[in-house]
């Protein structure tokens, strides 16, 4: 049994995060809502338990309340921000709104170390963000430290096992954050520090082998990190009786599709099905030209094309009974949750198949998030190029031909000055820092001089961004002497374009993809 803490959430910005740095510590860490119900908790064993910061005021009626059972499990908690806040609320001391409120650096002066500060520096920087503050600890808690906006920062019972930290021990800006947890995690809750990836990679190849038994595998493979690292995976743990199939739409990158062939049926020696579908794309996708016909003509077809090969391997003798999906801790988290929001753009994918085909679902990558996931992938031997890709849409390059129809010239253009593009980046060292580097051809032409000669050709647009997890994104600030590369570059070596334009806009308020 490897050690667990649970992270209950009480709607913090950072609470994903708590639960990774925990297992950044090595220790295997969930995030639960904070609701879940003591039985959850328990039934779960937990070495410690985590309260979240949260937006609520605990003195605010119908603010999310703290389960008292969860003191009497016998386990350590600790409170961060909000989940201080309610600790000390509901156990006797005082938290009131502050005149200030207290957002970023703060320096955190420590007054007594306790159990969960000592050794530490006596004045640390350390990252805040609350409006609430606590006054005066519980009775029977010692206050360990203070900032200039919060006369409590940190609190503790080691007697009763209860923690209270004010700052976000989470985040980079508190240098000494991961310190605490790991003090917390060995000192106080006396967790071993066991989890990595490799004990995921095991413990994961065991878990598949006994869902699946002896029965066949059938993984959809897009060249993504995702579906990648999951079909390696249950590749170990049920060899030649997985079954891959990679449809190539016609829509991908530059050799891309060779190189998840020659990973997978050449080194990896997995069974795989190459299926050659661009004639089929290309043809359905003829006269579409509005984004969500686009992404719904491709995503339809996609099925469609996984679905006959299925069909071909089960009168093979080789059907299949369950499907592999490459879901990820996050998309489990954020499906739990977040009910009403809006569809911006119907996502297609190979881990989008619709539920009604016959197969019982392997999901191997269900409780890593996607570090842990590069992380494995990298232990299983996957080419550095294959763990780093930056994430690609499903619908690949035929949403970045904007506003036309995605012809096999089109996409020749875009595939070429895409190409320039990941070659520039990658040979300037960006390539990782961005969370998308990207090319787009909206279907408009412009008048140039090339060689004394009046020009009519296409613009390409460049799209660079860093996120964190995409649901917002800022527009990457390229050197201007790489800009000027990739763009001369694209010119003089692309004749169907003269002329290269920037994308500066962040999300929001556009999109990261443009359709
Ligand atoms: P947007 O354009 O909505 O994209 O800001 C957010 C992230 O999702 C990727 N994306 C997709 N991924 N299937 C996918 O698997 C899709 O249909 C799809 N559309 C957008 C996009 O590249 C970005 O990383």
């Amino acid at each position: 049994m490897i050690d667990e803490v649970v992270v209950l959430d009480y709607g913090g910005q950072y609470s994903q995060l708590i639960a990774r740095r925990i297992r950044d510590c090595g220790v295997f860490s969930e995030l639960l809502p904070h609701d879940v119900g003591l039985e959850e908790v328990r039934r779960r064993n937990p070495r410690g338990i985590v309260l979240s910061g949260g937006p609520a005021s605990v003195y605010a009626p119908g603010a999310p309340r703290l389960d008292r059972g969860l003191l009497e499990l016998g386990v350590p908690v600790l409170g961060i921000c909000y989940g201080m806040q309610l600790l000390v609320h509901e156990l006797g001391g005082r938290v009131e709104q502050a005149e200030v409120g207290e957002f970023g650096r703060s320096d955190l002066e420590v007054s007594t170390p306790g159990v969960l500060l000592a050794g530490m520096p006596r004045e640390q920087t350390c990252w805040m963000s609350h409006r609430d503050t606590v006054f005066e600890p519980p009775p029977g808690f010692r206050a360990l430290a203070s900032s200039s906006a919060s006369p409590v920062a940190a609190v503790e019972s080691a007697e009763r096992g209860i923690y209270g930290i004010q700052f976000h021990p989470e985040v980079v800006h508190t240098p000494y954050g991961q310190e605490i947890l790991t003090r917390f995690l060995t000192e106080v809750c006396h967790c071993e520090l066991t989890w990595s990836p490799a004990s995921i990679a095991e413990e994961q190849v065991a878990r598949v082998a006994e869902q699946v038994g002896d029965a066949r595998v059938i993984c959809g493979l897009s060249g993504g990190v995702d579906s990648s690292v999951a079909a390696l995976l249950v590749h170990r743990a049920v060899g030649d009786r997985l079954t891959c199939v990679f449809v190539d739409h016609g829509l991908m990158r530059k050799d891309e599709g060779e190189q998840v062939i020659r990973a997978f049926r050449d080194t990896f020696k997995v069974p795989l099905v190459a299926v050659d579908a661009e004639e089929r794309f290309l043809a359905r996708l003829r006269g579409v030209t509005e984004p969500e016909a686009k992404r719904k003509a491709i995503g339809e077809e996609f099925i469609g094309v996984f679905e006959e090969q299925a069909r071909a391997l089960a009168r093979d003798g080789e059907g299949a009974r369950f499907l592999v999906q490459g879901t990820l801790y996050s998309d489990v988290i954020e499906s739990g949750g977040r009910p009403g929001a809006a569809t911006i753009k119907s996502h297609h994918n190979v881990g989008g198949l619709p539920e009604q085909l016959p197969f019982e679902l392997v999901e191997p990558l269900r409780a890593l998030f996607k570090d842990e996931v590069r992380a494995v992938g990298t232990e299983l031997g996957l080419p550095e190029r294959l763990v780093w890709r930056q994430p690609f849409p499903g619908p690949g390059l035929a949403i970045r031909i904007v506003g036309g129809e995605a012809t096999r010239e089109r996409l020749d253009v875009l595939r070429e000055a895409d190409h320039i593009l990941q070659e520039e980046i990658r040979r300037a060292g960006l390539y990782r820092e961005l969370w998308q580097s990207f090319c787009v051809l909206p279907d408009v032409r412009t008048v140039g001089v090339q060689g004394d000669e009046r020009t009519y050709g296409h613009v390409v647009v460049i799209r660079a961004v860093t996120s964190d997890d995409a649901m917002t994104a800022d527009w990457a600030r390229l050197p201007y002497e790489l800009l000027e590369t990739i763009a001369s570059r694209m010119m003089g070596e692309l004749r169907e374009v003269n002329r290269v334009a920037l994308d500066i806009t962040s999300k929001p308020p556009g999109t990261i993809e443009w359709e």
